[in-house]
């Protein structure tokens, strides 16, 4: 059994305040909570204060991008090395509205996934079709396609310290999640995919979360299926018991 990791994903949401309350508020609610790892990722300019609530807490705190480079003339970006600084532990990379708004590549990503794990975050990879793919038949094709570009050049020994998050791109924000099914289908595939390019051991280790319209109501029957050890939670990561429920649920 791999333990649930459950991440809430704030997007660009909230203002300071309403950050800060929202992590103090989890800090309280999931202080008992031994049975799953959590983590939120705020907006990189709430991270610090949102940091310094969390520290101590069973709740750990991640980024939503970072640059691949070291510091130095990168006006805008944001190196690894300033999101340990402080006290983040993880960061999301791929997210499909990275690759999808800001145009980042499987390379971009990449060369962004090697920094930050040779800088000691932990990484949440994010892969998934566009409903258009889906429809034309190129589900397998599209995953498989972000999961070795994005991944290339990754140990198996690395792999400990990388999540996998399957989030279809159509049930993003749109209230239309995927079927426990159909979500279970491409975590399985992923799962092979993990196997073929790391081994068994690390096929069985790595967690393989879900992203996409989850919600309390229905993270139950995600979190049952074999093959799904998680979730990566948009909108209802904003309120903390709508996220409590659905970290509940993991149980
Ligand atoms: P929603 O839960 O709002 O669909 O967002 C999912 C997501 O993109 C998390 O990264």
């Amino acid at each position: 059994m791999r333990r649930p990791f459950i991440a809430g994903n704030w997007k660009m949401n909230l203002n300071r305040a309403e950050a800060v309350a929202l992590a103090e508020a989890l800090k309280e609610k999931a202080a008992g909570v031994d049975y799953a790892d959590i983590a939120v990722c705020p907006p990189f300019v709430y991270l610090d204060a949102v940091a310094g609530v969390l520290k101590g807490s069973n709740v750990k705190v991640g980024a939503q991008d970072c640059y691949f480079a070291g510091n130095g003339a990168f006006t805008g970006e944001v190196s690894v090395e300033m999101l340990k600084d402080i006290g983040c532990e993880y960061v999301i990379l791929g997210h499909s509205e990275r690759r999808h708004i800001l145009g980042e590549s499987n390379e971009l990503t990449n060369k962004k996934l090697l920094a930050a794990l040779a800088g000691g975050l932990k990484v949440i990879l994010c892969v998934g079709e566009m409903l258009s793919e889906r429809e034309a038949n190129q589900t397998d094709d599209i995953n498989a396609e972000q999961f070795f570009g994005s991944l290339a050049g990754v140990t198996a020994e690395q792999m400990k310290d990388v999540t996998i998050a399957y989030e279809p791109v159509w049930a993003i924000g749109t209230g239309k999640t995927a079927s426990p099914e159909q979500a279970e289908e491409v975590h399985a595939f992923l799962r092979k995919l993990l196997e073929y390019r790391f081994g068994k051991e690390t096929a069985d280790t790595v967690r393989i979360q879900y992203g996409g319209s989850m919600k309390p109501a229905n993270a139950k029957d995600l979190l049952g299926q074999a093959d799904i050890d998680g979730g990566l939670i948009g909108g209802a990561a904003l309120q903390a018991d709508s996220f409590m429920g659905i970290i509940e649920c993991g149980k």
